[in-house]
C-alpha cells in the first residue's frame, strides 16, 4: 500500500492521479548544515491522497473495500461466508484472521478481514456492479446470522446508511467512518513510510533499524479498536536518541511554547513518564488525554491519507507512530516519529480548547469532497502543525511541527517569517514551500476564537448534511432531517437547563 510521493517537479498536467501534492507532500529541508543547523522535524501525518481518475494501474485501488466477517472457532466455519462471496462473484485479494476484539464475544470467535478486488477493473470506486454484488453478498450473510462489517472508501455511502432516509442523503458521498471501530479500516492503509523507507532516509542502509521498525509497525497494523495499545520496550540506543531530542527541545519550551503547553508538560512528566531518560508509552499518554479531553492515541504504521487522518480526529482519535528516528541524526527525521507525536502533539491534545478545535477540523472532513479535504488539510497544516498564538504582547508556538523542531521553533518566533492573523479562508488557499522553513505562519488570538473562525469556514464545506458526534456511543450521527435536528435541540435544551440551574444555585449562595 505504500505509494511513492512525487515531487512538484515530477508532477505534470497528465498526472491527474496526484491531486493533493501541494499541501500533502513535505520534503525535509535539505539545506546543507553549516554553522547554523537547519534540522527540521516532521510535521505531517498524512501522505498524498491517491485520488484515482480511473486510469491508474495502481493495484492498491482494488483494496478499498474490505469486509470483517465474524466466525466461530469451529472447523469449516469460514466455508459458508466464502461460498456466499463466491456465489455473488466477489473476488478477494487478501484474507487475514485474528481473535475478535469484541468483549462480549467468546474467546473462540474470530474476525476474518478480507479485501475485495475486481480483476476486471482497477477502480473499485466506479464499479457499481461490484458494489451491488457486495451488497447482495452482505445481505445474504446477514440473513444467515453472520455478522459482517463493511469498510472502505470505495463503497457507495448508501450501503452504510443506518437509519431510514440516510441512504439518499449519503448517496455519492465519499465513505467515512460512523463508529469508532470503523477506524480499524485505516490500519493497513498507510501510504508511505511505516516499514518501508526512502533511499535518502537516514536509516535506509541500517538493516537492524529497518527490522526494528518492521516489528513496531507490525504491532500497529494488527491493532484493533478496544485492545490495549502496544507497549514498546525501547533499546538503549533509542533512549539515547530520545534523550538528545528531549534535552534540546525542553530548553526552548519556557520561552517559545504557549502557556497551555507549558502548563500541561509538567503534568505529563508527573503522570505519564515524560523524562529525558524514558520514552513514554502511547497507552499511558492516551489514557491521560482521555481523562483530560476525551482524545486518545491510536498506533499507526506510517502516513495516512489526508482524508483518513482527518476523519480520525472526528472521533477524537489521533493516529500516532511509535518508532523513533534513526540514531545517526537525532535532530532530523523525514517523517513523524514518536518524538514528534509525544513532544509535539500530545501535550496540546490535553487542552480542552485546542482539542475542540482539532475535533471540529475532523468533523468537517467527514464526507467532504477531495477539494474540500485539500482545503481542510491546509487549515490543519497552518494550525495544528505550524500554528502560533497570541499571549499578551507576545507570540508563542502551539503547532506540533514547531514544538518538536529545535530549529524551526526558534525561526518561527524570530523576525524573519511573515505572521498573519489566523484566517482559515486564507490558510485554506495558502501555498507553502517544501524545501525550507515556512515563510508564513498564522497567529490565533486564542483557541476558542480560532475555533469560531473555523466553524464559519466549515459552513462552506459542500455536503448536504451536518454531522454530530455522539460522545456516549462514540458514533457520528447524520443530521439531515427535522427529527434529528429536534434530537440535537433536546440536548441543547438540557445543557441550557443545566446552565440555568447552576446560575440559580450560584446566585443562591
Ligand atoms: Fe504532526
Amino acid at each position: 500500500m505504500s505509494c511513492r510521493i512525487p515531487t512538484r517537479s515530477s508532477s505534470t498536467a497528465g498526472q491527474k492521479w496526484w491531486k493533493s501534492i501541494v499541501y500533502t507532500y513535505y520534503e525535509w529541508c535539505r539545506v546543507a548544515p553549516t554553522a547554523t543547523t537547519f534540522y527540521r522535524v516532521p510535521n505531517r501525518h498524512f501522505a498524498v491522497q491517491a485520488t484515482s481518475t480511473g486510469s491508474s494501474s495502481d493495484s492498491s485501488n482494488s483494496e478499498r473495500i474490505s469486509l470483517v466477517i465474524q466466525v466461530p472457532n469451529t472447523p469449516g466455519s469460514l466455508t459458508q461466508p466464502l461460498a456466499v462471496l463466491g456465489k455473488h462473484k466477489v473476488n478477494l485479494s487478501r484474507i487475514e484472521s485474528r481473535p475478535t476484539t469484541q468483549v462480549k464475544q467468546p474467546d473462540a470467535a474470530y474476525d476474518i478481514f478480507v479485501n475485495v478486488s475486481d480483476d476486471t477493473t482497477s477502480c473499485v470506486v466506479n464499479d457499481n456492479n461490484l458494489v451491488n454484488r457486495i451488497k447482495n453478498a452482505v445481505e445474504e450473510l446477514t440473513s444467515q446470522g453472520i455478522k459482517v462489517t463493511v469498510l472502505g472508501e470505495g463503497l457507495d455511502s448508501s450501503s452504510m446508511a443506518t437509519t431510514s432516509g440516510e441512504s439518499s442523503t449519503l448517496s455519492g458521498i465519499p465513505w467515512f467512518p460512523r463508529k469508532m471501530r470503523d477506524l480499524d479500516a485505516f490500519a493497513s492503509r498507510t501510504l508511505e513510510y511505516g516499514a518501508e523507507l526512502d533511499a535518502d532516509h537516514p536509516g535506509f542502509h541500517d538493516k537492524a533499524y529497518r527490522e526494528r521498525r518492521q516489528s513496531i509497525t507490525e504491532n500497529a497494523k494488527k491493532y484493533r479498536y478496544g485492545q490495549p495499545l502496544p507497549r514498546v520496550d525501547y533499546t538503549e540506543q533509542e533512549l539515547k536518541t530520545w534523550n538528545t531530542v528531549y534535552t534540546e527541545l525542553t530548553k526552548l519550551y519556557p520561552t517559545h511554547a504557549c502557556k497551555q503547553y507549558r502548563y500541561i508538560f509538567p503534568l505529563l512528566e508527573k503522570n505519564c513518564g515524560y523524562s529525558p531518560h524514558q520514552i513514554p508509552q502511547l497507552e499511558d499518554v492516551s489514557e491521560f488525554l482521555r481523562e483530560c479531553t476525551g482524545f486518545r492515541l491510536r498506533p499507526v504504521m506510517g502516513l495516512l491519507s489526508p482524508r483518513d487522518f482527518l476523519n480520525g480526529l472526528a472521533f477524537r482519535v489521533f493516529h500516532s507512530t511509535q518508532y523513533i528516528r534513526h540514531h545517526s541524526k537525532p535532530l532530523y527525521t523525514p517523517e513523524p516519529d514518536v518524538c514528534h507525536e509525544l513532544l509535539g502533539h500530545a501535550p496540546m491534545l490535553a487542552d480542552p480548547d485546542f482539542a475542540e478545535f482539532s475535533h471540529q477540523i475532523g468533523l468537517a472532513s467527514l464526507g467532504a469532497s477531495d477539494e474540500d479535504i485539500d482545503r481542510l488539510a491546509r487549515c490543519y497544516w497552518f494550525s495544528v502543525e505550524f500554528g502560533l498564538v497570541k499571549e499578551g504582547e507576545q507570540v508563542k508556538a502551539y503547532g506540533a511541527g514547531l514544538l518538536s523542531s529545535f530549529g524551526e521553533l526558534q525561526y518561527a518566533l524570530s523576525k524573519e517569517p511573515q505572521l498573519l492573523p489566523w484566517d482559515p479562508f486564507v490558510a485554506s488557499k495558502q501555498p507553502y514551500p517544501i524545501t525550507q522553513y515556512q515563510p508564513v505562519y498564522f497567529v490565533a488570538d486564542s483557541f476558542s476564537s480560532a475555533t469560531d473562525k473555523f466553524l464559519k469556514f466549515a459552513e462552506t464545506i459542500a455536503r448536504p448534511f451536518s454531522v454530530w458526534y455522539n460522545p456516549y456511543c462514540q458514533t457520528i450521527e447524520i443530521i439531515d432531517s427535522l427529527e434529528k435536528i429536534m434530537k440535537i435541540a433536546g440536548h441543547t435544551k438540557q445543557s441550557c437547563s443545566l446552565v440555568t440551574e447552576a446560575l440559580r444555585r450560584l446566585d443562591g449562595k
